[in-house]
């Protein structure tokens, strides 16, 4: 099955691809789009299954059929090449996309993720998640998970952001999010077999996932550099774009 995925764009030249967290959508980058327009077409996609793409398949997702969907948007935006950054399940597809796909990635921009695939407890918990969503939709998440993925002073526009997306996700497609997470495999054995220029970003206050992984997981990629954003959690690109774009535009430029 071929899913053609909306996203949103601005800028020209060669390509950003921007991939979002879960339980979100593209919305997440408009401050990466409207603030990294000048240097790159910077392009925000939405996974399967929510805003502008269409995809809940009854038999479900994995986090490789979203990197191959993503293969099927850079076919679609004519350049053979991006630059790929992914956030926390966005960076679980770059993972994924740049094992099948390698040959399109010019660079990869890993943030707030990790490598490691969930160990036996987090697994059941998906499992959970996923009935929980799919009887009542994502916004049974807001109390549990929403607190944890902005730093404790995060400002209430970004709160507010993130719920909206909370609120705007289908229960189904957060229900196969959650499968595919479980599912994926541990990418830390192939950490150091990367090959592109690698940029590694972390909210210094991620409350899901502590900076100090991070760090380690970028130095065990050949050559990464790796950049701690100060007054971000989970969310750093909508808690500090200043400083995430900042990272960015001095990657790319080099
Ligand atoms: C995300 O932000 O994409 C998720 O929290 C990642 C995860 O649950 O492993």
């Amino acid at each position: 099955m071929s899913e053609t995925l909306g996203y949103d764009e601005a800028g020209s030249g060669s390509v950003l691809l921007l991939v979002h967290g879960f339980p979100l959508d593209r919305t997440m980058w408009a401050a990466q789009l409207s603030g990294l327009s000048d240097i790159r077409r910077v392009v925000a996609v939405d996974l399967p299954g929510r805003g502008k793409s269409e995809g809940v398949k009854s038999d479900g997702w994995t986090i490789d059929g979203y990197a191959d969907e993503l293969a099927r948007v850079v076919d679609g935006l004519g350049v053979d090449q991006v630059d790929l950054a992914g956030l926390s399940m966005g960076g679980y597809v770059g993972f994924a996309f740049l094992g099948r796909h390698s040959a399109r990635v010019r660079s990869l921009i890993l943030i707030d993720t990790k490598a490691a695939d969930d160990p036996a407890e987090a697994k059941e918990s998906r499992v959970s998640t996923a009935a929980l969503v799919r009887e009542k939709g994502t916004t049974e998440l807001l109390g549990g998970l929403l607190p944890k993925l902005t730093a404790p002073n995060a400002d209430e526009a970004v709160i507010s952001a993130a719920r909206t997306m909370f609120e705007n996700v289908p229960g189904e497609t957060a229900a196969w999010d959650a499968l595919a997470m479980k599912d994926r495999v541990d990418s830390t054995p192939a950490l150091a077999s990367i090959g592109v220029p690698t940029l590694v970003l972390h909210g210094a206050e991620d409350q899901l996932m502590p900076v100090a992984g991070a760090e380690e997981m970028a130095s065990q990629i050949p050559g990464a550099k790796f950049v701690s954003i100060p007054n971000g959690g989970h969310l750093s690109p909508m808690e500090n774009p200043t400083a995430v774009n900042q990272a960015i535009r001095e990657f790319l430029a080099n």
